[in-house]
């Protein structure tokens, strides 16, 4: 049996941070990163020690599979600074089974739970001077897995990489978020691989999405592939729709990714008595309860979106505002979990780490 304890995580630091460099008061979302990173090669059948190296590219063969098949997924999670200095990750175990989730379905081998975490922890240790206090502002952590291995066969690599790489980073979105609910492109099928995050999942959305940009908005949300009459998620984040007092959001499934941020916010409105439904939602309910004015609010739910409000939608060619509401079901989860996330107020559900 393989050997998972990581005793002696090598570090080499840099000889000069740049930490000077970065204006910490005007973080965009993940464009600066870190000096260090953590590097993990999968060779011969096993996953190596992690180490701990200067933040660099990397180099790799022009045959590697990550280039021609697509074999890669990753994960996202922050690092939270609270008053006291100290530093919180949010339920930072759920990351690491979706990842291996992800890996499973990529056939990419399943990293061993004390090198993502024991690396993570030490590489969070290092970096702390990275992590920023101000509200909003968080370490964003990317974890990823791609196929590093050589060769043209359209067959699973026998080589990988394992990487954390860090960036203090503000907001995802900058102002309003109005989305188009997809009526032609899919994101995801059933038997697919939607409910990984895999980099494939988000590539594909790129081209639906710089032509809504062009029609003025920011995201897209999907529909089912079959009928698109179902709303399913939005690329960057898992959607909620409140209809009078209710809070809906789908299933997960196959072709939903199913979002640590999503399933915490569940168990937060129900803990403030939302009634909340777990089921599917059509798009024609959707406008239908727009047009009746009890479609109160939208709003997006992800580790990088956190929970973002959604102005407007368009489908068909017509365009439907939301109300702006004094007291939202999004302001008041967004408050809940932050507090929690950064360490405001008591961890009822043991989500801090
Ligand atoms: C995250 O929310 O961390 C994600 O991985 C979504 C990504 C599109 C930024």
């Amino acid at each position: 049996m393989m050997d998972t304890t990581v005793q002696n995580i090598v570090v080499e630091k840099v000889k000069t941070s740049k930490i000077d460099q970065i204006d910490f008061d005007n973080l965009s979302f993940g464009s600066v990163f870190t000096d260090h990173m953590l590097v993990c090669d999968y060779k011969n059948g096993a996953w190596e020690i992690p180490k701990i190296i200067p933040y660099q590219p990397i180099t790799l063969d022009p045959s590697a599979k990550i280039f021609h098949y697509g074999q890669s997924i990753f994960e996202g999670m922050k690092a939270y600074k609270d008053s006291n200095n100290d530093v919180w990750l949010f339920r930072p175990l759920d990351n690491q089974k979706r990842l291996n989730i992800s890996a499973k379905r990529m056939a990419i081998p399943e990293l061993p739970e004390e090198y993502f975490m024991e690396g993570l922890k030490t590489l969070l240790k290092l970096e702390k001077k990275w992590i920023p206090q101000s509200e909003g502002s968080s370490l964003y952590i990317r974890p990823f897995i791609f196929a590093s291995g050589k060769g043209f066969h359209a067959s699973p690599a026998d080589e990988y990489k394992f990487i954390i790489a860090c960036a203090p980073s503000g907001s995802y979105f900058s102002g309003k978020v109005k989305v188009l609910i997809e009526e032609t492109y899919s994101r995801s099928a059933n038997g697919g691989v939607g409910f990984a995050k895999a980099g494939g999942n988000y590539a594909g959305q790129f081209y639906p999405t710089q032509l809504a940009v062009k029609k003025g908005y920011q995201q897209v949300i999907w529909t089912d592939d079959n009928t698109h009459e179902y709303i399913e998620e939005a690329g960057a984040m898992n959607i909620f729709v409140r209809i009078n007092d209710t809070l809906i959001t789908g299933p997960t499934s196959d072709r939903i990714l199913d979002g640590i941020t999503r399933k915490s916010i569940i168990t937060i409105a129900e803990d403030e008595g939302i009634p909340v439904e777990i089921r599917k939602i059509t798009v024609s309910e959707v406008v239908e309860a727009s047009k009746k004015g009890i479609l109160k609010e939208m709003f997006g739910a992800g580790t990088a979106a956190v929970v973002s409000p959604i102005s407007g939608f368009g489908h068909k060619n017509m365009n439907y505002d939301l109300p702006e509401l004094e007291s939202s079901y999004a302001s008041l989860l967004k408050k809940r979990i932050t507090d929690i996330q950064y360490n405001k107020t008591e961890d009822k559900f043991g989500w801090r780490y």
